[in-house]
């Protein structure tokens, strides 16, 4: 996905640009790079790994005067996390950064080749980079016109020239935004970049090309100059601080209570503000990673306690499958950031169906929810943690509601609105998790089974753990165990048996005995006592609709504890990165 940022004004961009590369550092952090540039040459370092690489590099070499540059921070997709593969990339007279995907790289490097051009890296950049260079004879717009003309896939640019003292931007499919100050400008794939210098910015939309200078922003479409309306970011810097915590997960997760009860007040004062899912047939939810498996606890809410017929898809299957669109549809798009490249060729695929858009997303300014026909905001304030806490939390809750209206059930508020104490009395009780931590974090396998909507919530349990401590785990619904995966159930192999649902309590619990029988060191996570197990962690009983958002604090806290004993980069895992914006 890589982060990109890009500084023109009166000081050393050096500070600016690694400030912003380690805001942006969520975004990828294979390699990452930056490029200084005054009149007379421009200056490139590169490291593989995390930006604290690079800062250390950057700090032994000496740098040439400057106030322009650009900068990267690199996820993989096109070439091995390399040096020589790190952007900046720079070709004749262009240097360029990129977050995307240039899907016809190949044809246009051959055809370049045989132009001889020459190419140092196996990146699809450099490719764009030095076809930028090679239609270059001094009018940069029209070069960059040129080149996007040929380009295929996504891409966000941040582009100097040499010769010139300006910025170039251009992107599409790839998030990228003008930062605005007083004699100082920026781009950047995210204002949390910039957010310490600037909360002024420009969202730069498909095609556009933004022409920076220290004092002006010029923006260009179709070879004509546009105007733009200059926005203001409501975060404030000290939201991207720990604020104490050891990680930026641990304080996610225990922003939890207070976020619930904030997002859910307004819409309980005035329940007119849920959206009624009554009027559509079937309700497509389609998401990506934890996002959907949110999705699948609101599939198992509007099936069960609606009568909502839905499906719930990966955004990557749904956006390329036959779809058959012959009831009166709803998708709902859930997204953190609503910049996930499958979602949002997901949304767009239901529009072109002529299919209503409900977006389920967090940041107000990206492509899902200035697209969708309608948004609710889960106002989870900036996630920095790549695996996703609070802002899980807060999809669930919302499909709580969607489900609770949908099925006009009797009153439930004064109970929903004891949810958020009840979580953080969970929350706080922190050395459950840790001793619980320290029986499983040695092994090499965790399983995670329950079902219908405790399998749902199993599915989060497992990814958390996974992604975060990479001690290999699976979630399973609860009966299908035995066909096959009970094989790897050996002697203290600990399995998390999720128990929420009164209805099938019993099932479940003789699924659990199975693996019992085999050897398995059980965790009961349920609402309800069930004695005979090794642990059980029981947390109020709460109306089904809301249940899951007591359930998974707990398994997040687990997963965060185990990844803590096992020396992990809890904040930054390891191939992850938390905007997904590449398919
Ligand atoms: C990445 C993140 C996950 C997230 C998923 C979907 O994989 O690491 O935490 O759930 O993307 O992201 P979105 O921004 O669409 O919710």
């Amino acid at each position: 996905m890589c982060g990109i940022v890009g500084y023109v004004g009166k000081h050393n961009p050096k500070d600016v640009l690694l400030a912003g590369l380690k805001a942006l550092e969520y975004r990828g952090y294979d390699s990452a790079g930056i490029a200084l540039k005054n009149e007379d040459e421009t200056q490139i370092i590169k490291s593989v790994g995390k930006i604290k690489n690079l800062e250390e590099k950057i700090d032994c070499s000496s740098l040439i005067e400057s106030n322009i540059g650009i900068a990267h921070t690199r996820w993989a997709t096109h070439g091995a996390p390399t040096e020589n593969n790190a952007h900046p990339h720079h070709v004749g007279k262009v240097t360029l950064v990129h977050n995307g995907i240039i899907e016809n790289a190949s044809e246009i490097k051959e055809r370049l080749l045989k132009e001889g051009v020459k190419f140092n890296s196996d990146t699809d950049t450099e490719v764009a980079c030095g076809l930028i260079n090679y239609y270059y004879d001094g009018d940069e717009v029209k070069a960059i016109e040129n080149a996007i003309d040929e380009l295929t896939g996504s891409y966000a640019f941040g582009i100097m020239f040499e010769g010139n003292n300006n910025l170039y931007a251009v992107r599409k499919g790839s998030p990228l935004i003008v930062g605005i100050s007083d004699n100082e400008n920026y781009i950047a794939s995210d204002i949390t970049a910039i957010i310490n210098y600037t909360n002024k910015y420009m969202l730069l939309e498909e095609g556009e090309i933004a022409v920076i200078s220290d004092s002006e922003v010029k923006l260009f479409k179709d070879g004509k100059e546009i105007n733009k309306e200059v926005l203001t970011a409501d975060i404030k810097a000290e939201d991207k601080d720990k604020q104490g915590y050891e990680h930026y997960m641990l304080k996610e997760i225990m922003e939890e209570p207070i976020l619930l009860e904030n997002t859910l007040k307004t819409f309980l004062d005035d329940m007119s503000l849920v959206p009624d899912l009554g009027d559509y047939e079937e309700i497509h939810v389609v998401a990506c990673g934890s996002a959907m498996y949110a999705g699948m606890i609101g599939k198992a809410l509007l099936e069960e306690k609606a009568g909502i017929r839905v499906i719930c898809e990966v955004a990557s299957e749904y956006r390329y499958k036959k779809i058959i669109y012959d009831r009166k549809t709803l998708v709902i798009l859930v997204s953190q950031s609503g910049e996930t490249a499958d979602t949002i060729a997901a949304m767009r695929k239901a529009k072109e169906n002529g299919i209503d858009t409900l977006a389920i997303v967090n940041v107000k300014t990206s492509t899902i929810a200035r697209e969708t026909d309608k948004q609710i905001f889960i106002e989870a304030g900036p996630e920095i943690a790549v695996a996703t806490t609070k802002a899980y939390i807060l999809q669930v809750a919302i499909f709580g509601l969607l489900a609770y209206k949908a099925s006009h059930s009797e009153n439930i508020i004064s109970e929903i609105k004891k949810l958020p104490r009840y979580v953080k009395e969970i929350l706080d009780d922190r050395d459950r998790y840790l001793n619980l931590a320290k029986e499983i974090y040695k092994n090499n396998d965790v399983f995670f089974i329950g079902r219908k909507v405790d399998y749902a919530i199993c599915m989060e349990g497992s990814l958390k753990l996974k992604e975060v401590s990479y001690l290999h785990s699976e979630a399973y619904q609860a009966g299908e165990l035995k066909h096959g995966t009970i094989s790897l159930i050996e002697d203290g192999t600990p399995v998390f048996g999720i128990i929420t649902d009164d209805d099938i309590r019993d099932k479940t619990i003789s699924n659990i005995e199975e693996v019992k029988s085999r050897g398995a060191k059980v965790i009961i996570v349920s609402n309800k006592l069930v004695s005979g197990y090794d642990r059980q962690i029981i947390v109020p009983k709460i109306s089904e609709f809301f249940q899951a958002i007591l359930i998974v604090p707990c398994l997040q806290l687990i997963a965060y504890e185990v990844a803590k004993l096992r020396g992990c980069d809890i904040d930054k895992p390891k191939n992850l990165a938390k905007s997904v914006t590449v398919e």
